[in-house]
């Protein structure tokens, strides 16, 4: 696609600890026409993120860093994503936190998906606790990475209704759908 239409796309790396649904979509949107980025590096702390053979799938590098030492670790992450001009990176179900240094010496953007409305429940299981303080309300929202926990500004937010028969499986599965269309539009909304 970049030889066909000569753009030169934002070279991106997409860190993932699990599923990988949103790097799945994420490959899928910087394969159209309109994509501002490519993927060119899934990193993952885990051998077992299952969304890591999207990597295999669609011929993209896969680097695992094993976070046993974060300060060693991130310092060959430097390197890795130095080596492969890593532009941007999107945090998607990525489970470790990233040190002020590192965000420092990336010095580019970093972007996170998270699946509350932000400043909402923050961290993990955030379908559980919103469900069991009784909220009308959740959703999605994606924001710029800092050493603060899900705490960066905020691109963009999709708020959904929650069901009277919702659980914390059904709710994630809907918000799910529109973590799907809000990652893309949060880069669009980025870049152009
Ligand atoms: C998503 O709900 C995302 O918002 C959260 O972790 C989940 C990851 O899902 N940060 P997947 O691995 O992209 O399928």
């Amino acid at each position: 696609m970049e030889k066909l239409t000569g753009l030169k796309k934002i070279k991106t790396s997409v860190f993932i600890s699990g599923t990988g649904s949103n790097l799945k979509n994420l490959i899928k949107f910087s394969k159209t026409k309109k994509s501002p980025i490519s993927i060119n590096l899934i990193v993952s702390n885990t051998s077992k993120a299952k969304g890591l053979k999207y990597a295999d799938q669609y011929n993209i590098k896969k680097k695992v860093f094993n976070f046993k030492d974060t300060k060693i670790t991130e310092k060959n992450l430097l390197t890795t994503i130095n080596k492969n001009k890593i532009e941007f990176i999107c945090l998607a179900g990525f489970l470790k936190i990233l040190s002020k240094n590192f965000i420092k010496k990336f010095g580019k953007k970093i972007i996170n998906m998270h699946p509350s409305l932000l400043p909402k429940y923050k961290g993990l299981n955030t379908h559980e606790r919103a469900i069991k303080n009784k909220e009308k309300y959740a959703g999605c929202t994606v924001h710029y990475v800092t050493s603060k926990l899900d705490s960066g500004k905020i691109i963009n937010q999709k708020k959904i209704k929650i069901a009277a028969k919702d659980g914390s499986i059904s709710l994630a599965k809907k918000i799910l759908v529109q973590e799907h269309k809000l990652y893309p539009a949060a880069i669009m909304k980025i870049f152009n």
